[in-house]
C-alpha cells in the first residue's frame, strides 16, 4: 500500500498533505455512502488506502464506476465493493448491508443534499420531504440495519456526516438546518445507547467544503438575502481530503475514549 503523502491538498493551496496511516483500517470493514463525490469519495479512498475493506455506496452508478476505475487496482479488488443505491429506499439499504456482509465494523454515513435556503414561510412540501428522505432517514436506516451486526461482534464505529448547519441557524434553509440537528440527535441517542455495548457513535460538522453537492428546488431570494452577509465570516473553504481526515479520525480506533462528540471540522468558523 502507497503510504507517501497525497498533495492533492497541497497542491490546491492548502499547505496540508494528507499523510496516510498504513494498517489503520487493517481487517475491518467500512460502510460508506455517498462515496461517489465529495467527502464519501474522499473518506472511501483514504480507508481503501489504509487498509480496509469498503462497501462504496451512491445513488449515482456513474461516479462510483469512476471511483472503481481509480481505486480498485491500488487497493486490489476484493478491498472495493460498489452498490449503486439510494438511501431513501429500504431496499437500497438492504442490498449495502448485504454487499458488507456479516461483519461491519464501520459506517461513515456521508451523503446528503442542501435545500433551496428557504424559510419557514416558503419551503415547500416536496423540498421539506426529500432532505429529511436523504439526510435524516437515510442516516437513520443505515445505522438500524448494521446496529445488530455491531452489537454481535461488541465493537463499531458510526460517523454521521452533520454541518455548520447543526450548530447555527445562518448558514441553509430551514429543510437542511432541520436536517442536520436531526443528525445530531440521532448520534448522541445512539452513543448513549450503545456505549455500554462498546459502539461509538460521533459526528463531524463540517463547514464549507469545495464539493459539487446537489442543491435541490429552486433558490429562495428572502433566504439567500438574509444568509449572504453571514457568508464573509467563513473562514476557510476545506478540501474533502480535510474532512475525511476527521471522518477517519473518529472510524478508526484513533477515536477510542470519543463517543457522542459532533466535530466541528470548519477551520474555526463554530467558535465565531
Ligand atoms: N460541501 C459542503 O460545504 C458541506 C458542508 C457541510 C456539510 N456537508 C455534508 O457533507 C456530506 C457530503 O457532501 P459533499 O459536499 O461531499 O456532497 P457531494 O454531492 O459531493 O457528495 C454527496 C454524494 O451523496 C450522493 N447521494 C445523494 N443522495 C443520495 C441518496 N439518496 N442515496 C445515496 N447517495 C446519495 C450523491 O450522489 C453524491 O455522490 C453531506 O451530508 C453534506 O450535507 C457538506
Amino acid at each position: 500500500m502507497d503510504d507517501t503523502p497525497n498533495d492533492t491538498a497541497a497542491e490546491r493551496g492548502t499547505g496540508w498533505r494528507e499523510r496516510i496511516t498504513p494498517g489503520r483500517f487493517d481487517g475491518r470493514t467500512v460502510i460508506v455512502t455517498g462515496a461517489g463525490s465529495g467527502i464519501g469519495r474522499a473518506t472511501a479512498s483514504r480507508i481503501l488506502r489504509e487498509g480496509g475493506r469498503v462497501i462504496a455506496a451512491d445513488v449515482s452508478g456513474d461516479r462510483l464506476d469512476a471511483f472503481t476505475t481509480e481505486f480498485a487496482t491500488e487497493a486490489g479488488s476484493a478491498a472495493l465493493v460498489t452498490v449503486a443505491a439510494d438511501i431513501t429506499d429500504a431496499a437500497g439499504v438492504e442490498r449495502i448491508v448485504t454487499a458488507a456482509g456479516p461483519r461491519i465494523d464501520g459506517l461513515a454515513n456521508v451523503a446528503g443534499i442542501v435545500d433551496d435556503d428557504s424559510p419557514a414561510h416558503e419551503i415547500s412540501d416536496e423540498v421539506w420531504q426529500r432532505v429529511f428522505a436523504v439526510n435524516v432517514d437515510g442516516t437513520f436506516r443505515l445505522i438500524r440495519a448494521v446496529v445488530p451486526s455491531m452489537l454481535d461482534a461488541g465493537a463499531g464505529s458510526i460517523v454521521n456526516v452533520a454541518s455548520e448547519a447543526a450548530l447555527r441557524g445562518s448558514t441553509a434553509g430551514i429543510a437542511y438546518t432541520a436536517s442536520k440537528h436531526a443528525v445530531v440527535g440521532i448520534t448522541r441517542s445512539c452513543a448513549f445507547m450503545y456505549g455500554p455495548q462498546g459502539l461509538r457513535v460521533n459526528a463531524v460538522a463540517p463547514g464549507a467544503v469545495a464539493t459539487g453537492i446537489a442543491r435541490i428546488g429552486t433558490p429562495s431570494e428572502f433566504g439567500q438575502r438574509r444568509i449572504r452577509d453571514f457568508l464573509p465570516l467563513i473562514p476557510s473553504i476545506a478540501q474533502a481530503e480535510q474532512l475525511a481526515a476527521s471522518i477517519t479520525f473518529l472510524l478508526s480506533d484513533d477515536g477510542v475514549n470519543v463517543n457522542g462528540a459532533v466535530l466541528p471540522s470548519d477551520g474555526g468558523w463554530a467558535v465565531q
